[in-house]
């Protein structure tokens, strides 16, 4: 049966919801030289307020929502499993259907449970098993309420990231923007080193094995991540063979100046090519894009002086989601979902140009055969923007954090008004 275009919005699970204590994040944030400009706490206290999140949502006319289950919350310690945390997602998952939202389920969204760090994290091979025993347990339990599942978000992150720290190493500096996440590159050498130090001891290893799912890593390393998607594909098609399984990834509109194509194409063949082979025969690919870069015989080059930019340093430039999304249907066949895109502004009226700009690129590749299934917009609420903190509002509703009262913005109506169309 084909399903109608999916529009609406996106969160992660330890952005909104508020005291996921036994996620590695809350462990990191918790440090004394922590990394983090505040902490995550009560963040939207989603967790509670889900049916007035989703009530809103739907009644812009949107009809998809996408959010995260919390692994830590399935699992607080290794082979538990928490029945009520499990069936708090099945309150979610109703509350989607009775509000005729399609829930888009995303199973790991950069956070993982603490006891996985202490058991080597995202650069050992146990994460495969473990990834795909929690998968399986999802899909038997909530399976029967779910259709798309996105097992990691964007799984080519920790190469970007690992090329950023090479940078570093060459002393070339690392510039905001470099990554389509919140990070802090405020901190002193001397608050890393013992931030290293601290975390070393929380997760009982050392200093340099804390390996989070957003740290640098090697190509070899990839294929770790690359293999605990498909170890958990293969788990959740043997207990619910209908939900239709896919991964995401992190994608920039590389735009090459003359003599910047070679530099060009290698950078889309490290963020997409390479994991390619891993997820070619995958139901869909979540592409997530926010920016575009414009490449030189060197790389990217340094951002327009008059460009406006995102409160995240990176240009605003929604024209980038549309030839994203036409690059990666020349070698991905399969259905294409947005599964985030966005702005972080003070100002809503630019959000709403920028959902119109992006869905009019959208609606460009499709006109041009390119099978795009779905458009969901990051983010439903103002969140924690991890390291980078609450300052940077990417939401369609405002949230006043003291009182946890909601403020629809009017983006979310232009973003519903394309359902209602
Ligand atoms: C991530 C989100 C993040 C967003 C905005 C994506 O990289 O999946 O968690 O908040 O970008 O930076």
């Amino acid at each position: 049966m084909s399903q109608p275009f999916l529009l609406g919005a996106a969160t992660a699970p330890y952005q909104v919801e508020g005291n996921n204590v036994n996620s590695d994040y809350w462990k990191m944030e918790h440090v004394k030289h922590s990394d983090f400009i505040e902490k995550s706490g009560e963040a939207c206290d989603h967790y509670h307020r889900y049916k007035e999140d989703l009530a809103l949502l739907a009644g812009s006319g949107c009809n998809a929502y996408r959010f995260g289950i919390e692994w830590a919350r399935i699992e607080p310690e290794e082979g538990h499993i928490d029945r009520q945390a499990l069936s708090h997602y099945r309150d979610v998952l109703l509350c989607c259907h009775s509000l005729g939202l399609t829930p888009v389920v995303t199973l790991h969204h950069f956070s993982s449970p603490t006891w996985l760090i202490g058991q080597g994290g995202w650069a050992k091979p146990y994460v495969v098993t473990a990834f795909a025993r929690y998968a399986r347990i999802v899909a038997e339990e909530l399976g029967d309420l779910m259709t798309y599942v996105c097992t990691i978000n964007e799984a080519n992150m920790g190469f970007q990231l690992g090329k950023i720290a090479q940078d570093m190493m060459k002393s070339k500096g690392k510039k905001e923007g470099d990554v389509q996440v919140g990070t802090n590159s405020s901190l002193s050498l001397k608050t890393i080193l013992l931030g290293m130090l601290e975390q070393g001891r929380v997760f009982h290893v050392s200093p340099f094995a804390v390996n989070t799912f957003l740290k640098p890593r090697n190509q070899a390393a990839e294929k770790i991540v690359m293999a605990a998607h498909r170890a958990a594909k293969a788990e959740i098609r043997r207990v619910a063979p209908d939900l239709r399984i896919g991964l995401t990834l992190s994608l920039f509109d590389y735009q090459p100046l003359p003599g910047g194509e070679e530099r060009a194409a290698q950078l889309w063949q490290e963020d997409f090519g390479f994991y390619l082979p891993f997820f070619r025969d995958d139901d869909f690919l979540g592409v997530q894009n926010y920016t575009r870069k414009i490449i030189d015989t060197k790389g990217a080059q340094e951002i327009a002086p008059d460009a406006a930019l995102t409160q995240m340093g990176y240009e605003t430039y929604p024209e980038a989601l549309g030839h994203v999304l036409t690059k990666v249907a020349e070698d991905f066949h399969g259905d294409l979902i947005v599964t985030e895109n966005g702005i972080a502004t003070a100002d809503d009226a630019a959000r709403c140009v920028f959902i119109q700009k992006a869905i009019a690129g959208l609606r460009d590749a499709q006109s041009r055969g390119v099978s795009v299934r779905g458009y969901l917009h990051w983010s439903l609420l103002d969140n924690f923007e991890w390291q980078a903190g609450y300052a940077k509002t990417f939401g369609l509703i405002a949230v006043d954090r003291r009182t946890q009262t909601r403020y629809p913005k009017e983006s979310l109506s232009t973003l519903g008004a394309f359902a209602r169309a």
